[in-house]
């Protein structure tokens, strides 16, 4: 069985500072970190579907790069709004992909095990919406024809709506030349992405897309239109997609807290029950 681990939207900040005042990001992506190391299945990959910083400040980064060397597995990184495709070339250089400088975005495949990893970059600089660009979407084209193996594509920003508003309307602009490329891949068999800090599940382009909730702060569930931009502190969970050939790939969320339990099922020895004595 194959593990990827994806976190995502980490926020993170300067050594000793909050994000929005309120929110210990830092803190919050340190647990998560331990949250992962202490699986009883060691994930195989660790995907980070952008918003590792908040500013794309160095020393965001420099908190970035210490956190994730605490990973022996591979670490797959990708920039989302808050973080820039140029900071992040220079900040997390050595990780896989980012080296590459195509049309200045970062955009890679690798593969994991069998699976291939799509990485795109929907950073669009000075804006908080998303875009890909065509350079990026012929790459993507060509390496959708080339490799068939089954097929997870990783981006910050949903090409498809979630009815939060004021996320939907910091979406990706080229959506549909996203979907146009993605249709007639079966292959390609999830989409993931981050940004909206919440778990969500719907589809694009004929596929399953997930967007994770983030390490840190969440944004308040609130599907009226004109919601207000507010975040809280609702459980902080990271999505697990495991794949093997029974099973196909499957996505679970793990929370980083610990809860009480495991408890087992048997009934109590020598308890009986009303209703039982017969
Ligand atoms: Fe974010
Ligand atoms: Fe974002």
């Amino acid at each position: 069985m194959t593990l990827i681990a994806q976190i995502t939207d980490l926020h993170l900040r300067p050594k000793g500072l909050a994000c929005y005042r309120v929110s210990d990001t830092n803190m919050m992506a340190e647990r998560a970190v331990r949250s992962l190391l202490s699986l009883t299945q060691q994930a195989d990959a660790i995907v980070v579907t952008g918003d590792l910083t908040d500013r794309s400040d160095p020393r965001e980064y420099a908190v970035a790069r210490e956190l994730l060397s605490r990973f022996e597995v591979p670490v797959f990184l990708l920039p989302g709004n808050h973080d820039s495709s140029e900071g992040m070339r220079r900040e997390m250089a050595g990780y896989p992909g980012i080296g590459e400088n195509r049309d200045g975005k970062i955009f890679y495949s690798a593969m994991i095990e069998g699976i291939q990893l799509i990485a795109l970059d929907s950073h669009l600089s000075g804006h908080p919406q998303g875009y890909l660009g065509n350079e990026q979407l012929s790459w993507l084209e060509a390496a959708l024809r080339k490799c068939d193996a089954p097929t997870i594509i990783a981006l910050h920003h949903p090409p498809a709506l979630t009815g939060i508003e004021h996320m939907d309307n910091m979406g990706l602009n080229d959506a549909a030349a996203l979907e146009e490329v993605l249709s007639p891949h079966t292959h390609v068999q999830r989409i993931l992405c981050g940004h909206v800090h919440r778990p969500i599940v719907t589809s694009f382009a004929g596929k399953i897309m997930t967007l994770a909730p983030s390490t840190g702060h969440q944004v308040a569930l609130d599907l009226r239109e004109n919601s207000p931009a507010m975040f809280n502190f609702e459980p902080a969970a990271y999505f697990l997609h495991s794949h093997s050939e029974k099973t196909g790939i499957v996505t679970h969320m793990a929370y980083v807290e610990n809860f009480p339990g495991p408890y087992h099922f048997f009934a109590d020895q020598g308890v009986t029950w009303p209703g039982d004595e017969n």
